[in-house]
């Protein structure tokens, strides 16, 4: 009798080590897909933090990928007496535009956040108002480019906010780029004067 209580006790026993052993495969099966739900690049900042600034950065990204679109479909199709000093301020704000989207990409993925600049989305999030195709007048393109730089500083302004509590290196690229924008729109605003 004592004999088969032991052995009931270390086939228990052996029967305890196997479930242990299956509740930590579990966990790390779980541990494994959780990391892999998170991505591959770690975040400095917390889940919250992260998908919040993630969403900005993202907001901010379909915009300037627009305004670059934009002032280089305006710098192709532009006409009228000041032509030329219009359309070599354009490039200016096409490479500045670009630069910015670059920074601003880079950055979400330096929080963790798969950044999508892909043109369907561009077109489907971009706060940047439509251009209409064919020529346009200079007057009417600086008109056009100080509407764009307004949404897109309008859209800026909103999100330093937004990131001033869940990330402040965000936020310091958010007012770089708000300054150097702004300073567009005052120079595209001053032709209109
Ligand atoms: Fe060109």
């Amino acid at each position: 009798m004592a004999e088969k209580s032991t052995k009931s006790k270390s086939t228990a026993k052996k029967d305890t080590a196997k479930k242990d052993t299956a509740k930590k495969d579990t966990a790390k099966k779980s541990g494994k897909a959780a990391k892999k739900a998170e991505g591959p690049i770690t975040s400095p900042l917390s889940a919250e933090e992260r998908d919040i600034t993630g969403g900005v950065l993202q907001d901010t990204l379909v915009d300037l990928i627009d305004l670059h679109l934009v002032a280089k479909q305006a710098h192709w199709n532009v006409v009228g007496r000041f032509f030329r000093d219009v359309h070599l301020q354009l490039d200016e704000l096409v490479t500045s535009a670009r630069g910015y989207a670059d920074d601003v990409a880079e950055r979400a993925v330096t929080i963790g956040v798969s950044p999508d600049g892909r043109a369907a989305t561009v077109a489907k999030g971009s706060d940047v108002p439509e251009f209409e195709p064919d020529w346009h007048n200079d007057q009417e393109v600086v008109e056009a480019i100080v509407t764009a730089l307004h949404e897109v500083i309008a859209g800026l302004r909103k999100r330093i906010d937004e990131t001033d509590k869940t990330d402040l290196v965000t936020q310091d690229l958010l007012i770089a780029i708000a300054a150097d924008l702004e300073k567009a729109h005052w120079m595209w605003q001053a032709q209109l004067a």
